[in-house]
């Protein structure tokens, strides 16, 4: 019977959404999720991806067969060099496995079983602290004892590089290390290309330890795609092995269609078809093969090079509103003379402003201002438009003055 089950607990992070949904209020706000919004606080479809759609729904000649294991060919290779760059020697060295999974969170899945049924070093996983929620649950269920690394520091609102290093210093050799690629969630704390370079060097020189990388914001956070891949192409390029997790939920807007990849780059190109070979005995058990529809639209964009370009330009005007709500959130606290010090919603990256709010000052703002968040005092900036800020910058204003 079922009747021991227990009610389980909404997701911190689509539970928002869930608990956004029942308020019946004309001036709710979600800044829960990370979802891109337009100023009008529409979903966003872009233009690219429709004139793929366009193309696709045109060729009489697609089928609808099942895709093989690892998904589709053209956007394993163009996804590979997405993140690697085209002239990436781990590419043309055949060093690069990818399979076409289901967004980011698939591909952080499929990562983890293979290495925990494959890797030689330690079959546990250091994540960040805080980080994404779901990485918590994503990495037991796949069989990788899961610790934390200190990442953020309350204090400053910005790195503890100290801690962290040390953290890692203190973690077996060659264990596995989580790394946001770019616009840490939920911090938006970022490292600098020095600490990057750092931080590599703790990871190959002294520890062997093997990076695992989740890029879920690449072209998102500066605007720029090869910016955005900075520290995975650094850590690729020293000839290491690396797990990359890569999403097109958000830099492509294709949040439903469950569109990722995962690459895993080897050291010895002898050992690539195997890894291959056993990577698609981890996927066929598990959801036997990949949809068809969002990759090909990715593919058909990443191959054409006027969709390309089309493509950036869509993808910086997002990440330039973002920047630009930043901007005017933190005027409209400034005007509102609010205590405390808000530069951190201008320094901080990417999709999130890690606001410092409390669980009760979330709550009021909730209450009283019909604005939804997560629990921790993270907004999504993408969530935000001119018309909204004022209303966060009162519920904002208030829940600190209260
Ligand atoms: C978020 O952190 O809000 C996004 O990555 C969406 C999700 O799946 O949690």
């Amino acid at each position: 019977s079922f009747a021991h089950v227990k009610q389980a607990p909404e997701d911190a992070i689509l539970g928002v959404t869930v608990a956004y949904n029942k308020d019946p209020s004309p001036v709710k706000v979600n800044l829960g999720v990370g979802a891109y919004r337009t100023e009008e606080g529409k979903p966003l479809v872009l233009n690219v991806v429709r004139k793929a759609e366009e193309q696709l729904l045109a060729d009489r000649a697609r089928n609808k067969e099942y895709l093989g294991i690892t998904g589709i060919p053209q956007f394993n290779k163009l996804s590979a060099e997405l993140i690697l760059g085209r002239d990436s020697p781990a590419i043309a060295q055949g060093r690069v496995i990818t399979a076409q999974c289901l967004s980011g969170t698939g591909s952080l899945r499929v990562g983890g079983e293979f290495l925990a049924t494959h890797y030689s070093g330690p079959k546990v996983i250091y994540v960040p602290s805080p980080t994404w929620g779901n990485h918590l649950k994503i990495f037991p269920l796949a069989g990788l004892e899961t610790r934390t690394y200190r990442y953020y520091n309350p204090k400053t609102r910005g790195l503890d590089y100290e801690g962290m290093i040390e953290d890692l210093r203190a973690a077996p050799n060659g264990a596995v290390v989580l790394l946001h690629a770019c616009a840490h969630n939920p911090t938006g704390v970022d490292l600098t290309q020095e600490e990057w370079e750092g931080l590599r060097k703790v990871i190959r020189n002294d520890k062997q330890q093997l990076p695992f990388f989740d890029s879920a914001y690449q072209g998102f956070a500066s605007g720029s795609l090869d910016t955005d891949a900075f520290a995975v192409r650094r850590f690729v390029n020293d000839g290491g092995e690396t797990f990359i997790a890569q999403s097109y939920a958000k830099n492509m807007g294709l949040y439903g269609e469950r569109v990722g990849a995962l690459s895993i780059v080897v050291r010895d190109p002898s050992v690539a078809a195997r890894v291959e070979s056993q990577l698609k005995l981890v996927i066929r058990p598990m959801y036997s093969s990949p949809p068809t529809y969002g990759a090909a639209i990715v593919s058909t964009i990443l191959s054409n090079p006027a969709l390309y370009d089309e493509w950036k330009v869509e993808l910086k005007a997002m990440a330039d509103r973002i920047i630009s709500m930043r901007h005017q959130l933190f005027d409209a606290l400034k005007a509102r003379k609010t205590p405390g010090d808000w530069t951190h919603i201008l320094n901080q990256i990417g999709m999130f402003t890690f606001t410092g709010l409390n669980k009760q000052q979330v709550e009021y703002m909730t209450k009283e201002y019909h604005i939804y968040m997560t629990m921790d005092g993270r907004i999504s900036m993408a969530g935000l438009s001119s018309r909204t800020v004022p209303q966060l910058a009162d519920a904002i204003h208030s829940a600190v003055v209260k």
